[in-house]
């Protein structure tokens, strides 16, 4: 079996959730998974990249780092967004930093050359003087792009379907969470530096075990969710969460702001697409909270949450949600997978037994976290 040498996930992680263990202790900071899991999960999957709205004018431009390489986005001049991975070709020197408008075409710092939005070579100075140069043999190299309820994804593998083709569930059920979501206008961000992989921050996020348990602002967390009310679904790469809110009393922050989304639930909701983006909307809240658990090393892990609103600036209700978010709940779960990943160093912890409802039917079971690094694990596997 050669995925547990590559996952290292040992023999206790079995097909079925409710007789399985987690994976081995090695499967959270081997540097080999690491790198298989850049390579097979991050170099060829969808991943998120920004709103749409943050480009929105023809030659304005972002750049980003996924799975170690520098991209860019950009608005082309039929309306469109296109990406490439940022980089020249003729020495390879970086083409955009950060964010700006290119307007008419893109010029390498190094040597000059220009490149239209499209990606094709304008000019190469001197090129006319070198033999055999063909200006039309030059191209930047293009990343996937798909923009799905305003937000854009990149797959660096330019052949790889479209996500909305791939995972049409995720468009729909984005859309039915917050149909609002091509015209937010991003408000806000809150970046957690994290010592821990980035599968035990992701399975902390997906498991609701331990929000009963382990500590003031979740013991607030589950009165901002009506548990009884608490359901989910798990279609492939997406896992829905979803419930009524608590009352305006129980919630840890002020109700006080007109909800403006108009989705089918108005309380508590997650749409989490594999391998490493969350969608939420909180109770009484008028915004879309993105949740990324960005990979940075074998156990590091880069945690933006961005805030969107209807407008650039949040009433002040959905202020006091993002601010119990931020400042509350995000540092004690930030503590927990900290902790988690000193302990699986521990020479005294090998792998421990999934709580899983054998059902898979109640809220607290662990069965997410089994589905979630199953994907991980299929994916590893088929990446020749
Ligand atoms: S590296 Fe870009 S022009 Fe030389
Ligand atoms: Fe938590």
């Amino acid at each position: 079996m050669t995925h547990h040498r590559v996952s290292k996930a040992g023999t206790g992680f079995t097909n079925d959730p409710a007789n399985s263990f987690t994976p081995d202790a090695p499967y959270y900071f081997d540097p080999d998974v690491y790198r298989a899991e850049i390579r097979s999960i991050f170099q060829r999957n969808w991943t998120y990249f920004c709103h749409a709205s943050q480009i929105p004018d023809e030659g304005d431009y972002l750049t980003g780092d996924i799975a170690g390489q520098s991209v860019y986005v950009l608005r082309d001049r039929d309306g469109g967004i296109r990406g490439f991975f940022n980089v020249c070709q003729h020495r390879a020197h970086q083409l955009l930093s950060g964010t700006g408008n290119v307007k008419a075409v893109i010029r390498c710092p190094y040597h000059s050359w220009t490149y239209e939005l499209d990606g094709s070579l304008r000019g190469a100075p001197k090129c006319e003087a070198v033999l055999n140069f063909r200006r039309e043999d030059v191209r930047l190299k293009p990343v996937g792009v798909d923009v799905i309820g305003g937000f854009v994804f990149v797959n660096l593998d330019p052949a790889s379907e479209p996500l909305s083709k791939a995972v049409p569930h995720f468009g729909e059920k984005l859309l039915a969470m917050c149909p609002e979501a091509e015209r937010l206008r991003y408000v806000t961000r809150q970046d957690f530096a994290i010592k821990a992989n980035w599968k035990v921050v992701a399975e902390n996020f997906l498991e609701n075990y331990h929000s009963f348990y382990s500590g003031p602002a979740h013991k607030q967390l589950s009165d901002v969710i009506d548990q009884d009310s608490y359901r989910w679904t798990i279609e492939g790469k997406v896992i829905e969460f979803l419930g009524k809110g608590g009352t305006a009393e129980m919630l840890p922050y002020e109700m006080k702001g007109e909800r403006r989304f108009t989705g089918r639930n108005d309380g508590f909701q997650i749409v989490f697409l594999w391998p490493n983006m969350a969608f939420l909307i909180l109770p009484g809240a008028s915004m879309l909270l993105v949740f990324l658990m960005i990979p940075d090393g074998p156990e590091a892990t880069v945690e933006p949450l961005l805030y969107f609103g209807l407008g650039t600036e949040l009433d002040a209700g959905t202020a006091s949600a993002v601010e119990w978010f931020n400042n509350i709940l995000g540092p004690e779960d930030v503590e927990i997978v900290e902790s988690v990943q000193r302990g699986l160093h521990s020479l005294g912890y090998q792998r421990g037994r999934l709580m899983a409802d054998p059902a898979c039917a109640e809220a607290w079971s662990e069965h997410f976290l089994h589905h979630f690094n199953s994907l991980n694990i299929a994916a590893i596997e088929a990446t020749p």
